[in-house]
């Protein structure tokens, strides 16, 4: 079925008439919704920096509409990249032109969590993927940390995950009516109807002293994921999740800094450990191909996963680290 097909059924299930729906449109956005096959949406999480903002900047290369989304206090940045995407992609030998917008949420709400997903379909039309990229680190040993410390990087890290795809994953089966697809004629060979792709991260596999409630997050993001992937089958949506290793942005830089000040601390006449030492340390002695990663390494990856290619891949925590860990 087309995207325009699929419409009718995702609004009512979103319990709206079509014709209120379209009058609003015609009256606000009269394009939005016009959708040609193949168009695809995309919300990115975490997408005002760093890992998040190559991933934005990647699918929109590779034709995704994009819902840009993070905290409120970082409107700027995204209407930043929302500008670059919205220039870069959309001159006049673009067939159909990717269009961008800014909706920020915290993750860590399901009611803002649900009403970005409801903001993107009513600007850009019927979901397709779910980037649930939003995350924070922290470097703590573990019996200095607090109960809102470990509270609060479970609730960003994992409880985000799940409000994110929990809020996708019923949109998207909404938008096909509620079938799941192993009921539909076609059984398992019916088309991947939507993708959910989490952060996860190397110490989702091998955990880092000091960053022990980071570690236990993110291996809880690879459990999610593998269950919401056993559940969602049947609906034709695949869930996947991305393991990064050392990459360069403003979460290392915390992470730098904090290994940094426990190194100076721990050495041997309190030598100061300078800034970027640690990350120079780890890429050094650890990733056998010898640089640290940049966020369009794993922002290819996270586009293969969101591409067709990927259709039969679920339930996975691909790593991209240059060779740190090996699975
Ligand atoms: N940088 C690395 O080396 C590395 C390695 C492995 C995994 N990761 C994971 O990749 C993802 C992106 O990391 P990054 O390096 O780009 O980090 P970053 O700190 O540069 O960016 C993270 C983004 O998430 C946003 N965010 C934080 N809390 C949020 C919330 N409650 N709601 C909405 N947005 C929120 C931040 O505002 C920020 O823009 C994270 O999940 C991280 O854990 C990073």
């Amino acid at each position: 079925m087309s995207a325009l097909g699929r419409l009718p059924r995702a609004l009512s299930a979103l319990g709206r008439t079509s014709s209120q729906h379209l009058s609003r449109s015609i009256t606000t956005t009269p394009v939005a919704h016009r959708r040609v096959p193949h168009e695809r949406v995309a919300i990115v999480t975490g997408a005002a920096r760093g890992i998040g903002r190559a991933i934005a900047l990647r699918l929109a290369q590779d034709g995704y509409h994009i819902t840009a989304s993070d905290l409120p206090a970082l409107q700027p940045q995204l209407d930043t990249l929302v500008s670059e995407i919205n220039n870069t992609n959309n001159d006049a030998s673009t067939p159909v032109p990717v269009r961008a917008h800014a909706l920020p949420a915290d993750v860590t709400s399901p009611e803002q969590v649900a009403a970005l997903v409801r903001g993107s379909t009513d600007t850009l039309g019927p979901l397709d993927t779910m980037v649930a990229n939003a995350g924070i680190a922290q470097v703590k040993p573990l019996l200095d940390l607090t109960p809102e410390d470990f509270r609060r990087m479970l609730d960003v890290n994992v409880a985000g995950v799940h409000h994110c795809f929990q809020a996708a994953a019923k949109q998207i089966i909404a938008q096909s009516g509620g079938q799941s697809g192993t009921e539909t004629e076609s059984g398992g060979d019916s088309p991947i109807r939507g993708r959910l792709i989490a952060a996860a991260s190397i110490v989702a596999f091998k955990p880092f002293a000091l960053l022990g409630h980071y570690s236990a997050s993110k291996w809880a993001v690879r459990g999610l994921s593998q269950v919401y992937a056993m559940e969602l089958a049947k609906h034709r949506i695949t869930v996947n999740a991305y393991a990064p290793g050392i990459v360069d942005t403003a979460m290392w830089e915390l992470i730098d800094q904090g290994l940094g000040e426990k190194a100076t601390a721990e050495s041997e006449g309190r030598r100061q450990v300078a800034k970027g030492e640690m990350i120079k340390k780890y890429s050094d002695e650890l990733i056998a191909l010898g640089r640290t990663s940049v966020s369009e390494d794993v922002a290819k990856l996270v586009s293969f996963l969101a591409s067709p290619d990927a259709d039969y891949v679920t339930g996975q925590t691909m790593v991209v680290d240059g060779g740190i860990i090996f699975t």
